[in-house]
């Protein structure tokens, strides 16, 4: 569903991205592990059209995303949600789904109908201003509304940063259950115990390389990711 071949980014002279390549299979969650200025927000936000690359290939869905302009993205049906959630804090919870929306009327209705069913806490607080959510709400919040383009694959970045453990077990089993209903998932994390327990596969990427990839089993396994980032 999204495949990236031999991608390179730079900010000015910073050099962030070396020739990645990663695939995603429709129906997968695969993630993508590292520490802190690895990179993984860049890639993210290159497949989105938030930044350019500097070359490489990125198809989604079969279309190339390097010559897709970042307001059409959405279009093909791939979501974002940002790191820091970015949700409108002067906005209820409600107008912050509409946002996310690109059908009206009765379309954006059943799609508000759905995260409601989904996120019962988010029905409740819907004309509650967004900003004072809880940090976990807002997490919701930032999944919900891009659940409501309807999406086929959603990059997550970092969806547990500042949550509480009982919150990031309940964020990390939605976006298993997302998953169930068919979305393809390429999620980010620094929690990388929580995030290989619900990958299929996932890639380690180390100062913008990927260091180590394989089935989310072979790298629980794997020597390496155990003492960077299992802390065993
Ligand atoms: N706007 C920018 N201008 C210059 N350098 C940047 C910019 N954004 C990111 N970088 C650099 O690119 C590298 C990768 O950053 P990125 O945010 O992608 O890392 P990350 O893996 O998401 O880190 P974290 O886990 O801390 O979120 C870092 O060295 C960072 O300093
Ligand atoms: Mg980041």
């Amino acid at each position: 569903m999204l495949e990236i071949n031999h991608l390179e980014v730079s900010y000015g002279a910073v050099h962030a991205i070396h020739g990645v390549s990663l695939k995603v299979n429709d129906g997968e969650i695969v993630s993508l592990i590292g520490a802190n200025g690895a990179g993984k927000t860049t890639i993210l936000r290159t497949i989105s059209g938030l930044k350019k690359a500097d070359s490489g290939e990125i198809r989604f869905d079969g279309a190339d995303l390097r010559k897709t302009e970042p307001s059409r993205i959405i279009n093909l049906k791939l979501a974002h949600v940002p790191e820091g959630r970015h949700i409108f804090a002067q906005m209820t919870v409600e107008e912050n789904l509409e946002m996310g929306a690109f059908a009206d009327g009765s379309g954006m209705e059943a799609a508000m109908a759905d995260v409601y069913e989904r996120f019962p806490r988010l029905r409740e607080r819907r004309r509650q201003l967004a900003g004072t959510l809880s940090g976990g709400e807002q997490q919701m919040l930032a999944v919900g509304r891009a659940l409501m383009s309807k999406p086929k694959m959603i990059l997550m970045d970092e969806p547990s940063m500042g949550l509480s453990p009982l919150l990031v077990k309940e964020i990390f089993s939605i976006i298993k259950e997302v998953n169930k209903k068919g979305i393809t998932i390429l999620l980010v994390e620094q929690n990388a115990k929580m995030a290989l327990a619900i990958s299929n596969r996932a890639y380690v990427l180390e100062t913008g390389r990927i260091s180590i990839e394989g089935s989310a089993k072979e790298l629980l396994d794997d020597a390496r990711v155990k003492k960077a980032y299992l802390g065993q």
